[in-house]
């Protein structure tokens, strides 16, 4: 099962991006399910239903989410409709939405979970004891089993991936916008990476244009954020993971569209 994982989708530009490109890009991996991060899809915060359900139309089989989940009023109202988007596993009873989800393709189950790290974000509920509920949740049929860990310390992230280790098949980080250099199999098992990194303009910052944020740090005054212009990349990730759910290969790729 070739699964392939894009980092957080950013507006407009994030969004035509997939849309012109996603079917290339599962036809060069043979890929057999998509996961995007969409937690930044409409204007950079949040995601409206009708981008949600755009992106499930062109391709993309489940949508994980981050602490800019509930940005988009309407999304609370939206997300329990839907078996294929997901919030942060780890928000506190009672919280609309779910935060994990099994699907099933190409004959085969595959257990997709989105939890948040804690260090520099919102103080949920532990993400490491919850992951470990979570895997006590899920049939053992469903051996294919993924996690999308948004955190934004690389400390967290690297030992949630040791946690997973040999649990789960993929644990790959969102939220940072910039894909890291540690792509690896760990304990002959377990596919990980710190970050996948952002589909969204290249040449803002982390997908703001970078006038606004430069002025923000020079002037120690907030301004108000707007998507950046120019060339579009796609920061993903494909993994190759086997019946037993065991990772076999796994690769990242960043592709810049002029
Ligand atoms: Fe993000
Ligand atoms: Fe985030």
């Amino acid at each position: 099962m070739k699964i392939l994982v894009l980092g957080d989708i950013v507006g407009r530009p994030g969004r035509n991006i997939i849309k012109d490109n996603l079917k290339s890009i599962q036809d060069e991996f043979d890929i057999d399910f998509t996961i995007a991060n969409g937690e930044n899809a409409s204007s950079g915060l949040g995601i409206t239903e009708k981008n949600a359900s755009d992106m499930i139309d062109w391709g993309v089989d489940v949508i994980t989410t981050g602490n800019h989940v509930w940005d988009k009023k309407e999304t609370e109202g939206y997300i329990d409709n839907y078996d294929w988007i997901l919030r942060p596993a780890n928000y506190p009873d009672p919280c609309p939405g779910k935060g994990y989800i099994i699907k099933e393709k190409n004959g085969a189950k595959i257990a997709v979970i989105n939890t948040s790290g804690l260090v520099y974000l919102k103080s949920l509920d532990c993400p490491f004891k919850k992951i470990d509920e979570i895997l006590l949740e899920i049939p053992s049929d469903v051996k294919i089993r993924i996690l999308d860990f948004h955190a934004e310390a690389t400390a967290e992230k690297i030992s949630m991936g040791y946690y997973c280790s040999q649990r789960v098949s993929l644990v790959f980080g969102t939220h940072t916008h910039v894909q890291t250099a540690d792509c690896r199999i760990l304990d002959d098992y377990t596919g990980y990476i710190t970050d996948v990194g952002m589909t969204g303009p290249l040449d803002g910052v982390i997908g703001v244009d970078r006038d606004i944020i430069l002025k923000g740090f020079l002037s120690k005054r907030p301004g108000k954020y707007s998507i950046a212009y120019g060339p579009v990349q796609i920061n993903g990730l494909v993994a190759d993971i086997d019946e037993s759910g065991k990772c076999k290969e796994l690769f990242n790729f960043i592709k810049i569209y002029e």
